[in-house]
């Protein structure tokens, strides 16, 4: 079964072809749009919406193009139906929707967090269930144990600022471009892990939520204290340094807690940020001293792509799972409501 994905719930349009174990992955393309909202500092939904409605059906034909196949030979269509914006998502989910009526094939709508929990399983070496995921993206913070497909057991959550969204902010303050995370990690890079100490939040009390916004209002009094500001190059890559490590450390404390906590011994890291090569070598060193084993999607599945919701959909569909023929869309879907595969 070739599973069309189909991706469009912020910034990226994505779109795959995922043909199962055996077939593997057929082939991925990603428009990011990046560049049509960097002038602005952030997405702009309206921009979004119409840069999809432009660019996913050109993108279907060059998918098709490079796997030799036609629209025929498409037998499903998963389409990311929430969380996100909801124009974005809507325009996914009306191509997604109406290219499976006309191909006269079976739909899925997919909950845009599951594909981000199950990319790794895109991986040579897949994970096992049950384990335990981090996932970090623009739009959300969670550990949440994973028994199985449409198994999920929020743990824990923000409860105030994502960490990408920390990221993006912080990358303002310091006047970096969006998004944030890849150049406040490229100057945190060059910056000294010394200099500043910011506080590591909410690690000094039980459970396992974070929350971000303080981070942001210590590196903006920092900047402050210090009298420096975006033209002072040492100061800010020290700054990013800083605010990098907490971020990294507070994750690293939790994930190990909440393995303790759980038994379980598989971490999962998945999501924009985690793409971050420091907390990726972090959390690596945590879970082997634990004797643990951690797995990560390829830097280009952390972050929004069709590959992710092709296998999600893949997993539902051979289940039976099928959409109905109205167009699902949903800005809020909160991810423990999701259910085991179904046929009906
Ligand atoms: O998963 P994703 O592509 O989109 C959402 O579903 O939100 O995550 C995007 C987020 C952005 O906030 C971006 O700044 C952050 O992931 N990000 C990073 C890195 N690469 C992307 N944050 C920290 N370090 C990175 N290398
Ligand atoms: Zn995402």
């Amino acid at each position: 079964m070739r599973v069309l994905g189909v991706e469009t719930s912020c910034d990226e349009t994505g779109l795959a072809l995922y043909a199962g174990a055996e077939g593997g992955l057929l082939g991925h393309l990603l428009h990011s749009q990046v560049a049509l909202h960097a002038p602005y500092g952030g997405v702009v939904p309206e921009l979004a919406s119409r840069d999809h409605l432009r660019r996913l059906l050109p993108l279907l034909d060059r998918l098709l193009d490079q796997c030799g196949l036609g629209r025929q030979d498409i037998d499903g269509v998963a389409y990311t139906a929430g969380p996100g914006l909801i124009g974005a998502l809507l325009v996914g989910a009306s191509v997604g929707r109406t290219l499976a009526w006309a191909l006269g094939r079976p739909a899925v709508a997919v909950h845009h967090l599951e594909g981000h929990l199950l990319a790794p399983m895109l991986e040579p070496d897949p994970p096992a269930f049950p384990f335990l995921a981090l996932l970090v993206s623009g739009g959300h913070s969670l550990l949440v144990r994973v028994r199985g497909v449409g198994r999920y057991e929020v743990l824990g959550s923000t409860l105030d600022d994502a960490a990408g969204e920390a990221f993006d902010k912080v990358a303002k303050l310091l006047g970096l471009g969006y998004p944030g995370g890849p150049a406040v990690a490229a100057l945190a890079a060059k910056g000294d892990p010394d200099r500043f100490h910011f506080p590591r939040p909410m690690t000094d009390r039980p459970g396992l939520d974070f929350s971000f916004s303080g981070l942001k209002t210590f590196v903006l009094n920092t900047l402050r204290a210090e009298g420096g500001g975006a033209a002072d190059a040492r100061l800010r890559a020290d700054v990013a340094r800083a605010f990098q490590d907490a971020v990294v450390d507070t994750f690293a404390i939790k994930c190990r807690r909440a393995l303790r906590q759980t038994g379980i011994r598989t971490l999962v890291v998945a999501g924009g940020v985690g793409a971050n090569r420091a907390l990726r070598s972090r959390l690596q060193d945590l879970v082997q001293e634990a004797g643990g084993r951690i797995h990560f999607p390829r830097p280009e599945f952390c972050t929004d792509n069709g590959a992710m919701i092709a296998y999600a959909g893949w997993q539902r569909l051979r289940a039976g799972e099928r959409a109905p023929l109205a167009i699902q869309a949903r800005a809020r879907w909160p991810l423990d409501t999701l259910r085991p595969p179904a046929a009906g």
